[in-house]
């Protein structure tokens, strides 16, 4: 039974948490890699939207059993919030399962996140704040704090103490801001520790039990290709592994074992925070698909940038993840239009580029080399097989299959669970 990784395939908000929530009653796990609460993924079942951070969006599926893997960095706190928020709804989260080797957000990363952004003015990065990548930072100079450091006081207080040391000076001398006690942090985290304990596990060995039993795995992406740290548009990106490699180094799970890469692939492309975007639209038509789309940050609830849909884009992220199957996504907020740009590839200073250009500068200076296909003007949100699209819609989604080197598996005409058009299985060739 297959490993299938799902990931974005853009800078993020493809919809990634609805295309796991569809697949949801034919998993046993799925496994959330990399990132923290700067993720936001929107699921809407019979009527009622969740909006989940930092749990897996398989936690939305009786069956599945959700895991957050080594690869994550936790804010505690988020954590118990989103479970009391699932619980008071009558979702059961009590098969969550956490990896002890998982990073911790502590509260001197938050106030970090925020105030190097600030300190960056013009430069910043537009982050989530949510101390996502000073955490990472720490994981990569050796001074994390992780889950398992939890478990044992004297550790936690060493490690806390080690990381408080540099930044304490950084804090108070550079930002100006008040030092953070050792014992406030200790004290904090171990107020955790009892409703933490039960979830915690090996989670790199109970998956590879599972996948030796026959179970099916699916590792979903936070943010997406565009963002990852190396294959982003750095430094424009979040500070993780987002791509379809993050899914091994984050779960333990290795390469050999994973059979079917699935990219989620929006109809037009959106984007939050900075960085270069060589399709953005700043007319009618941003704003149109802006409200049509509902396209306003989950976790930040700051409007996100707007373009048309990016082919060179997306042949990347076929190209770094080894795409098997793409989800096209919010098709139907093409219906009011009367034609649609789609790019195809780019011009650099008089040059035509037909795959990414190598150096950032070039991609920030990269112009649009668009073909228009013409809009469908009907509404499409009961379509549930190819065959019920119109036309012009049928030839739009060939278009872009022809374009991005894997088959488009699945077509999202709607935010709802069945809004969808599944014209092959996701989780097989055939
Ligand atoms: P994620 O971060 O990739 O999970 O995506 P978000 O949840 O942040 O943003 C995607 C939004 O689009 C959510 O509000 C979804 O409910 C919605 N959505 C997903 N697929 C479709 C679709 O095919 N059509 C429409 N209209 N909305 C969709
Ligand atoms: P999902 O999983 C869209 C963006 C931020 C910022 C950059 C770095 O919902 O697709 P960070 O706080 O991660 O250090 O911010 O990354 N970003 C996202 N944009 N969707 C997300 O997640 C994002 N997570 C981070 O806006 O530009
Ligand atoms: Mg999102």
């Amino acid at each position: 039974m297959p490993v299938i990784v799902l990931v974005g395939a853009q800078w993020g908000d493809e919809g990634k948490g609805k295309a796991t929530d569809l697949l949801g009653d034919r998993l046993d796990y799925v496994v959330k890699f990399n990132g923290g609460n700067n993720a936001g993924h929107t699921v809407v079942i019979e009527g009622e939207k969740y909006a989940l951070h930092l749990l897996p969006s398989g936690i939305l599926s009786p069956g599945v059993i959700p895991v957050i893997g080594n690869g994550v960095v936790i804010d505690l706190n988020v954590l118990f919030q989103e479970i009391d928020g699932l619980e008071s709804r009558g979702i059961d989260t009590s098969r969550l399962r956490i990896s002890a080797n998982a990073h911790v957000i502590a509260s001197y990363n938050r106030t970090l996140d925020k105030v190097s952004e600030r300190y960056l003015g013009a430069r910043r990065i537009g982050t989530t704040g949510r101390g996502i990548g000073p955490t990472y930072a720490d994981k990569m100079n050796r001074v994390g704090v992780r889950i398992q450091d939890l478990f044992d006081e004297s550790i936690l207080r060493q490690k806390v103490e080690a990381a408080l040391s540099f930044k304490n000076q950084v804090l108070s001398k550079i930002y100006n801001r008040q030092a953070v006690k050792v014992d406030d942090v200790v004290t904090e985290l171990l107020s955790y520790v009892e409703r933490l304990r039960p979830y915690v596990g090996d989670t790199a060995l109970e998956l590879s039990d599972a996948i030796d039993a026959g179970k099916v795995v699916l590792c979903e992406a936070g943010q997406a290709t565009l963002l990852d740290v190396d294959h982003g548009t750095y430094p424009f990106v979040t500070s993780s592994n987002a791509t379809a490699g993050g899914a091994c180094t984050g779960s333990g799970i290795p390469p050999t074992r994973i059979d079917r890469v699935v990219a989620v692939l929006k109809a037009f492309t959106s984007r939050v925070g900075e960085g270069p975007f060589p399709t953005e639209l700043h007319d009618k038509f941003g704003d149109h698909l802006r409200e049509v789309g509902q396209e306003y940050g989950t976790t930040t609830g700051r409007p996100r940038r707007i373009g048309w849909l990016d082919l060179v884009m997306a042949r990347y992220a076929q190209r770094v993840n080894g795409v098997t199957d793409f989800v096209l996504t919010k098709l139907d907020n093409y219906d009011d239009l009367d034609e649609i740009p789609v790019c195809i590839a780019y011009e650099v200073n008089g040059v035509r580029h037909d795959e990414m250009p190598i150096s950032q500068s070039d991609f920030h200076h990269a112009i649009p080399i668009f073909e228009t296909m013409p809009g469908w003007k009907q509404n499409i949100s009961g379509a549930r097989s190819f065959d019920d699209l119109p036309k012009e819609a049928q030839d739009f989604v060939v278009f872009v299959e022809e374009r991005i080197r894997a088959r488009i598996s699945v077509v999202g005409v709607g935010p709802a669970r069945d809004q969808v058009i599944e014209r092959h299985s996701v989780l097989s060739e055939a």
